[in-house]
């Protein structure tokens, strides 16, 4: 479904990505793992066409996706969630998930601009789906709230469904389970897993390692831009340059902390 070759990304003098390799299957749940500034957003803002590769290919079923623009990739079949929430804060639950799908149907959008007699039943259909949407990931009790009363765990959840509202071949989730508690993590889990049988391929940059290890087929590991590991849950849990990298980060983060103290 999705390959990743050869990718380079560069900023400046910063290497964010290096001669990366991989690829994900069809109805796959993958992961893609490794310390801050490992390089993994970077790789997802690449596959979502926010900006292109320095170097390499990135192929979407067969086609060449570089050089897409952001707005082509939900027609195409791929659409995210961010790190940093991408919500309105303004627009009632229901609003931000229909914002989703008229990515999709653009036409929708402009019929409505014009007034044809189809918009209303266009508009109908959105709300419809949005509402499906919600039903799947359980917010339909908020269903009419203002996004910015909702707490955390349900606005990632609003994200989610906005993603699935755009109807993706291949959803990634950036971090959706960031800041999440151990029952709303695990009921995150669940959800994915949900999502994968409904015939969608997941791709997950995920911290919470729980959650990589129990819903993963595959987990692609980055250290400082390069993949350093490929494998099973079990076989990166064992890897001995996993667990290097992931120790070395460790010892940073405490030797500025110390220095900061
Ligand atoms: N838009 C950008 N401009 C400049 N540098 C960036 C940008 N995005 C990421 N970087 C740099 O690329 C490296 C990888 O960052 P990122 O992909 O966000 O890592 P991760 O998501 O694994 O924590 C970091 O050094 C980061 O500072
Ligand atoms: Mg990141």
């Amino acid at each position: 479904m999705l390959q990743v070759k050869n990718v380079t990304k560069t900023f400046g003098g910063v290497v964010a990505n290096k001669e990366v390799n991989f690829s994900v299957g069809k109805g796959e749940i993958v992961g893609l793992i490794g310390p801050n500034g490992a390089g993994k957003s970077t790789m997802f803002n690449m596959i979502s066409a926010i900006f292109p590769p320095t170097k390499g290919e990135i192929i979407f079923r067969d086609l060449n996706i570089e050089k897409k623009s952001t707005n082509e990739m939900a027609p195409l079949g791929i659409s995210r969630t961010f790190q940093n929430l991408q919500i309105f804060k303004r627009m009632t639950v229901v609003e931000n998930v229909m914002i989703g799908r008229h990515i999709r149907t653009k036409t929708g959008m402009l019929k409505a601009a014009l007034k044809l007699p189809s918009a209303k039943d266009e508009e109908r259909k959105a709300y419809e789906s949005a509402l499906e949407c919600i039903h799947f990931v359980g917010l339909e009790k908020v269903l009419d709230q203002q996004a910015g009363n909702l707490a955390l765990g349900d606005l990632r959840l609003l994200e989610l469904a906005r993603a699935l509202a755009v109807n993706p071949e291949l959803l990634l989730l950036d971090e959706i389970a960031a800041g999440l508690n151990q029952k709303e993590s695990k009921d995150m889990s669940k959800l994915i897993q949900k999502i994968r049988e409904q015939g969608i391929t997941v791709f997950v940059v995920e911290h919470d390692m729980d959650l990589v290890m129990s819903i993963c087929d595959k987990v692609i590991v980055l250290d400082q831009g390069e993949k350093i590991a490929e494998g099973t849950p079990q076989e990166i849990q064992g890897n001995q340059q996993v667990i290097t990298a992931y120790l070395g980060a460790e010892e940073m983060e405490e030797v500025k902390q110390g220095g900061g103290a």
